[in-house]
């Protein structure tokens, strides 16, 4: 751990967009109060960033635009990545872990698919690597798994993990928006990544959920086998006909310790409107776990934004300067909570989970095409719980099914079918429907 800042905490900024610059200027503001709290100043000496001019923020010693220079610098103690995407930040974070730095990353990507490497680094270094930010913007969710939940066995936890995903499905639903319309708005407003095709296909969600599931279980960050849907394909129709049958359609991020395994997996869902997460719209995240010995807890706030995201990240530059403060040699937390994971708990393919579904179909108005639809589901062994037709649109009518739970590899095989009748037109939407009881795991 480098002790050289006996005065003061001494930190290097590499890349200054939403997050970077949110985080400079928390600093500045609260800079007098976080003091109080650590009992060490806290100073930002260097910032990189890539149209960044040398001198052009007068008060901070060290301005560039190469971030090299602040994992290299000799007086930087802590060095915050806000670049985003792995190249050049792996790079810069592995440099400065290397040199004896702590790093503070907000960079989900990075830690879900290249955390591994980048924490045993730290650990063969003795320096923290912190990544509170990475995860639902300013909702201290990492904390909460890897500390305040740290006595329980969990069993699974379900949470809107995308704001921008959130804010489109609850301007849909509730003003009848157009997806590209809303999703232009959520960019204008600093929500969406550089590439919004991350928020709306499900990766960004992923990636916050790989990390969470490594923490919750114990298990190595395994992004590979995290499974991924988005909300594309989510039509304002499925909104309001989930709306009058109790339910309301959020993009979650489910992960679920069971016997045979772990269920690690993203997608559009269907939620009962009495759902705690249900009521949780625009950029608002809301993450709720379920632990052996608390029961279920909830967590919720502003999962993205330049202040809420910052706020996280001097959350974990806080917890440095008290290291510091302490005089403590090297990290007592896990990053990712166990000092051991647990080795060999599969993650299970879609296939092999179960769960309820929602299906809408588009059939012809005809005899005997609801009795082809159910006996196909018969043979299949799927369970009906409600049906509904709806009005004709065109020729063809919509039929909304309800199932019971059951394994999707049947389902699978039924829709199959289904979408090979004569009379049904378009191919069948299926969105899953996860009721969230206190069901428990092993
Ligand atoms: N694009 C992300 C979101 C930002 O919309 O949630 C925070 O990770």
């Amino acid at each position: 751990m480098n002790s050289s800042a006996a005065n003061s905490l001494k930190l290097g900024i590499c890349g200054l967009g939403t997050v970077g610059g949110g985080t400079l200027a928390l600093l500045e503001n609260n800079g007098a109060e976080i003091s109080l709290r650590t009992g060490l100043p806290i100073e930002v000496i260097a910032v990189a960033s890539r149209s960044l001019q040398p001198g052009s923020l007068p008060h901070i010693a060290n301005t560039g635009t190469d971030p090299f220079a602040v994992a290299n610098d000799p007086d930087v103690d802590v060095v915050i990545e806000t670049i985003g995407g792995f190249d050049p930040a792996f790079e810069v974070v592995k440099q400065a872990l290397s040199n004896g730095k702590h790093v503070i990353t907000a960079n989900k990507a990075l830690i879900a698919e290249r955390g591994g490497e980048l924490i045993s680094i730290a650990a063969t270094n003795n320096v923290i690597l912190a990544f509170e930010s990475a995860v639902a913007g300013g909702i201290p969710i990492i904390k909460a798994l890897r500390e305040g939940l740290a006595a329980n066995k969990i069993n699974w936890l379900a949470g809107i993990i995308n704001g921008t995903g959130n804010f489109i499905l609850s301007e849909m639903a509730a003003k009848q928006r157009q997806f590209v319309d809303v999703l232009l708005e959520a960019q204008e407003l600093g929500y969406a990544e550089a590439d919004p095709t991350f928020d709306v296909e499900g990766i960004d969600a992923a990636h916050k959920l790989t990390i969470m599931a490594s923490i919750a279980f114990g298990i190595p960050l395994q992004f590979e086998k995290t499974y991924i849907e988005g909300i594309s394909q989510v039509s304002p129709e499925d909104i309001i006909y989930a709306k009058e049958l109790g339910y309301t359609i959020k993009h979650l991020g489910i992960a679920r310790l069971l016997e045979a395994g772990v269920e690690i997996r993203v997608h559009p869902t269907l939620i009962s409107n009495k759902n705690l997460l249900a009521s949780v719209n625009g950029v608002s995240n809301a993450i709720l776990v379920n632990g052996n010995a608390v029961g279920s807890t909830l967590y919720s706030g502003p999962g993205a934004g330049a202040e809420a995201t910052a706020s996280s990240v001097v959350a974990d530059v806080i917890d440095i300067a008290r290291y510091q403060t302490a005089g403590m040699e090297k990290p007592v937390i896990p990053a990712l909570g166990y000092l051991k994971h647990h080795e060999n708990v599969p993650v299970l393919k879609i296939e092999n989970i179960r769960s309820e579904y929602y299906l809408r179909i588009f059939a012809k108005d005809k005899v005997g095409v609801m009795a082809n639809i159910s006996s196909i589901l018969q043979r299949h062994e799927i369970s009906i719980e409600a049906v509904i037709q709806k009005e004709a649109i065109s020729e063809n009518v919509p039929i909304v099914i309800l199932t019971h739970n059951t394994l999707e590899k049947q389902l699978n095989g039924a829709i199959a079918e289904i979408e090979q009748l004569d009379d049904v037109s378009e191919s069948i939407a299926r969105i899953r429907l996860e009721a969230f009881d206190d069901e428990g795991g092993s």
